[in-house]
């Protein structure tokens, strides 16, 4: 959460620290604020809200500055808990991403030696403690601010008369770009991509000062640290709308060549463990669900399924001969990364099944797969989504010595692609109630969980998802005509069970949209509309089932007006827990 552009050089800073801001809006989008250095001052524009309200003030000038797009976390989205900050003489400024967990502590000791706090931020008191512990050298002031720090960041540091930049990580992501006569920081790649793509991740515990000619790594201890330049392969085209109206759409649509890429991906994993743990959060986790209904069907191995944020913080039990499988778009939720690390520690092998190359998580796990979904900027995840199953079934196959016959898949998602106009359709018909039920059995329940998160995230619509046969033991009271169900019933192994929920939910005047199999004539008399998709294989549906979902829950946020690209409170990377 939160987004930092830092930028030193020849060019005018203002307007690639703005265009670099608005590549890591998903990062959040509560404030935004740039800082520049003219004249040995530092100027500060910022705002609350999105990124063009500080685009379109007058322009700072100078070649030297920092900037952020705010995720909130202490403090409420506003002008003065807007970054950067700066301190008392107006001499230091700071923009940060992460937590600082003993900021009261820092921030009283701070007040009792007469500093004046101008926000409500934890981030803040980075700046004051900048301020009280330069002696001459910004990256020694640095480095001493951090021994008090507690909790999870990634921040840029300047002074209003130093030709530098001061970047430290611990925690949060930050990465260094080079150029020629210039040098950047930025929260992740895509903000920088259009001027390099030579760049150095940051790891946890290093520090980095970066001037207009040089950059140079430290670890916390002020060691100096061997330069790991990496080359980006992706292209700034990947990371626009191309004449989409949001990038959701674009990216709904970009799945079957995200299939057609993923399939590719080789899988090399040894097989001698015992058990598989899967752990990822929100839409990852969904993926990782049907991940174990999927390896237990196909390579009859036992998989537990947990949810990153509760996993660390429970016992766990695990040993070396347990294997941890994380997934995770960004490779950067604190959360994932938190199990990567204790599972670690527990002596278990790691696997990390990530789309940003190069992540944090990418990084730290013992073995990783890269899903190829290319940049996903939708705060709410799809084509990853997709990618992600993708490398659940060619994993349950591998594990399974099983050869994973997946011709069919490509040609029939986009079948159900050409369908979007009929569930724009059915979307204008039920915008307007305020609660939803996501239903479905077996492999195709984590996609009612992940119907149901899509619809909520993106259209702020209250919707519940269950396993089919669970309505009876509880939620079946919601049902009324108030409250319409969305049943997941293509023609499988447990279609009669899923049928006879739905036939339970019609005789309480509950309204039935089923996804259901082409030719299902039957499907019709207990639903009120039917979304068909081809008939394939069983194990299938899920990545057919994955597209109605996603396009109602759009069209249907597109209705009430919200913007499906930024949805309210959220963020798409989650680097704080
Ligand atoms: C929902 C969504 C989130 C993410 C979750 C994990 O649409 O995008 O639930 O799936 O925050 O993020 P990653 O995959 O980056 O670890």
């Amino acid at each position: 959460m939160c987004g930092i552009v830092g930028y030193i050089g020849e060019k005018e800073a203002n307007d690639i620290l703005i265009s670099g801001l608005e590549k890591l809006e998903y990062r959040g989008y509560d404030s935004a604020g740039v800082a520049v250095i003219s004249n040995s001052a530092i100027n500060i524009n910022k705002k609350k809200g999105r990124v063009e309200i500080v685009k379109s003030a007058a322009k700072l000038s100078g070649t030297i500055g920092i900037s952020h797009t705010r995720w909130s976390t202490h403090g409420a989205p506003s002008d003065r808990n807007a970054h950067p900050f700066t301190d008392q003489s107006g001499q230091f400024a700071v923009v940060h991403n992460g937590i600082i967990e003993n900021y009261l502590e820092l921030k009283e000791e701070l007040r009792n030696e007469g500093v004046q706090f101008s926000s409500d931020t934890d981030s803040e008191v980075i700046v004051h403690l900048v301020a009280k512990n330069y002696q001459g050298n910004l990256q020694e002031a640095v480095l001493k601010t951090i021994k008090r720090l507690q909790g999870a960041y990634a921040f840029c540091v300047i002074k209003a008369d130093s030709p530098e930049i001061i970047g430290a990580r611990n925690g949060s992501p930050l990465v260094i770009g080079l150029g020629k006569k210039e040098n950047f920081f930025a929260s992740d790649v895509s903000a920088i991509i259009e001027h390099t793509r030579e760049v150095i991740y940051l790891n946890d515990f290093q520090i980095a000062r970066i001037t207009k000619e040089l950059v140079e790594v430290r670890n916390f201890h002020g060691e100096e640290q061997p330069l790991d330049v990496r080359e980006v392969n992706w292209t700034l085209e990947k990371a626009q709308k191309q004449g989409y109206k949001h990038f959701m759409l674009k990216e709904i649509f970009e799945q079957p060549d995200v299939i057609r890429e993923t399939l590719k991906v080789p899988i090399h994993l040894s097989k001698n463990f015992s058990r598989i743990i899967v752990v990822a959060c929100g839409t990852a986790s969904y993926a990782s669900l049907v991940g174990k209904y999927l390896i237990e069907e196909i390579a009859k191995i036992p998989v537990i399924y947990e949810i990153a944020s509760e996993f660390r913080y429970k016992e766990n039990l695990l040993n070396q001969h347990d294997l941890v499988v994380v997934i995770s778009q960004s490779g950067e939720t604190a959360d994932t990364l938190a199990a990567v690390r204790l599972a670690k520690e527990k002596g278990a092998k790691t696997v990390g099944i990530v789309n940003v190359v190069d992540s944090t998580i990418a990084r730290e796990v013992d073995e990783r797969i890269y899903t190829r979904a290319g940049p996903e900027i939708g705060v709410a995840s799809t084509k990853a989504f997709i990618s992600q199953l993708i490398i659940m079934y060619k994993l349950a196959f591998h594990l399974a010595g099983k050869e994973f016959n997946s011709g069919e898949i490509e040609p029939k998602i986009k079948e159900v692609l050409s369908k979007h106009e009929e569930i724009k359709r059915l979307a204008q018909k039920y915008y307007l109630y305020q609660n939803f039920l996501y239903i479905g059995r077996n492999r195709n329940f984590p996609l009612a969980l992940e119907g149901a998160l899509k619809l909520k995230e993106i259209s702020y619509i209250h919707a519940e998802a269950y396993p089919a046969g669970e309505l009876k033991h509880g939620p079946l009271a919601l049902v009324s005509e108030e409250m319409p169900t969305l049943a997941i019933c293509p023609k499988d192994s447990v279609y009669a069970k899923t049928f006879s929920n739905i036939e339970e939910i019609k005789a309480r005047e509950g309204k039935v949209i089923t996804i259901a199999t082409e030719g299902d004539q039957d499907i019709r008399k207990v639903s009120n509309d039917v979304i068909y998709i081809p008939k394939v294989e069983e194990i299938f549906y899920p990545l057919l089932c994955t597209i109605p979902l996603q396009l109602f829950a759009y069209y249907i946020a597109e209705l009430k007006g919200h913007d499906p690209d930024h949805p309210r409170s959220l963020a798409k990377s989650v680097t704080v827990e």
